[in-house]
């Protein structure tokens, strides 16, 4: 049954289910409200390459496996994936290396995303894909790999045992599970009492999502250990925050904690909602520290950790008319609409969405000098190996 307004309930509803970003190319998607996760993944393109250099490489006679994990349905999980496939041809090339091996490459994420746009987008192959590596580097507008879909949670298995050279992931592993159910129970000390994130949140709640977080990330870290080649490496990218206080979410907190969380309140005020209907509503979204990531990959022990910092990622606006408040409101709405709309449509319908996301654009639009000059986005970014 397609979720509705009345038949969802956060904690209980299957996340992963219904969870995506908007697909399609309309206004609001995030294929065309994704270029600030572009600009910030190209600058720590760098960080990629060094993670990419540490990767072993195999006789050219075994595929070379590349996996996006939370690819979504935009270009930049195919822009990321051509760095990848390329640099590695560089590295067999620089090796001795006659032919490079054949690559595929696997582009993952939950059912529901919009996989037939993601499709669409994807270059045709190039003719003999892992050809000679001429060939493959000059074959501009094409594909030097093999290219499947793979749709499931990365908090449990998706791929075969000792399958994957390298895994990457990036601005999806902060999207939580499912929301701790105790921040739904009104009986419960965690419960969210007038708000749908958790910046400026008491501390249990916090708390209950922090704990939500590394049990996600052990899982996925489980999962990810066994499907690993050995002598492979991974390299991820989340949001991250660089206060050690989870109620403080940084840039995320901006994003949701602001005027997302105003425009809930205004709906509520004018009895478009009611309030138990607001705080049942929570952004399964968790931005960790260093710390926090830190604790749960020791605790795991399968990976070495060759690199975990915090990192400026800049702005998640991109506008062609700072000084245009219009423009810098409907920015903002765009960017929250195109990650969370999904699940905001769920919960109140189309309708009251489409409200919703207006008052948002309305409120950023009258603070839209103080949005450019405060959300920044910081990203824990760590690149992993096998122990
Ligand atoms: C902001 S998008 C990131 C897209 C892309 N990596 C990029 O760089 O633009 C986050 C993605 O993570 C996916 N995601 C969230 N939870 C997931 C899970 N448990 N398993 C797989 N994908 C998940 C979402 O569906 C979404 O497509």
């Amino acid at each position: 049954m397609a979720p509705t307004a009345d038949n969802v309930v956060v904690s209980s509803m299957k996340l992963e289910r219904m969870l995506s970003m908007k697909g399609g190319k309309g206004e609001a998607s995030y294929a065309n409200n994704s270029q600030a996760q572009a600009q910030h993944a190209r600058s720590m393109l760098h960080l990629l390459e060094e993670t990419l250099d540490g990767v072993q490489l195999d006789s050219p006679e075994i595929p070379f496996v590349v996996a996006d994990l939370g690819c979504s349905c935009g270009t930049n999980t195919i822009y990321i994936v051509d760095v990848i496939i390329k640099h590695m041809i560089k590295r067999y090339e620089a090796s001795g290396y006659v032919d490079p091996p054949e690559f595929s490459a696997f582009f993952s994420d939950l059912p529901s995303n919009d996989f037939n746009t993601l499709f669409q987008l994807l270059p045709p192959l190039a003719s003999n894909g892992g050809g000679s590596m001429e060939e493959c580097l000059a074959a501009n507008g094409h594909r030097p790999y093999f290219a499947a879909g793979v749709p499931g949670s990365f908090y449990r298995r998706l791929f075969p045992a000792r399958s994957i050279d390298v895994f990457y992931s990036a601005f999806s592993l902060h999207w939580l599970s499912q929301v701790p159910e105790m921040v739904l129970d009104k009986r419960s000390t965690a419960y969210n009492k007038g708000r749908v994130f958790i910046h400026g949140a008491n501390e249990s709640t916090a708390n209950a999502y922090r704990k939500q977080f590394q049990g996600d990330l052990a899982k996925f870290l489980r999962s990810r250990s066994q499907e690993m080649k050995r002598g492979g490496s991974m390299f991820l990218v989340c949001l991250g925050r660089t206060s050690v206080d989870p109620t403080d979410q940084g840039g995320a907190g901006l994003l949701f904690g602001t005027h997302f969380q105003d425009a809930w309140n205004d709906l509520v005020q004018e009895g478009l909602i009611a309030s138990e209907k607001r705080d049942n509503f929570n952004i399964p979204v968790y931005a960790p520290s260093i710390q926090d990531f830190k604790e749960v990959v020791e605790a795991d022990g399968s990976f070495a950790i060759n690199k975990l910092e915090v990192f400026k990622g800049g702005s998640p606006l991109v506008v062609n008319c700072p000084d245009d408040a219009i423009e810098v409101g409907r920015a903002l709405a765009n960017s929250c609409r195109a990650v969370s709309g999904v699940l905001v449509d769920a919960h109140i319908g189309d309708w009251l969405s489409e409200e919703l996301f207006s008052r948002v654009e309305s409120r950023a639009s009258s603070h839209a000098k103080e949005l450019l000059e405060q959300l920044q986005f910081f990203h824990i970014v760590a690149s992993l190996s096998l122990a």
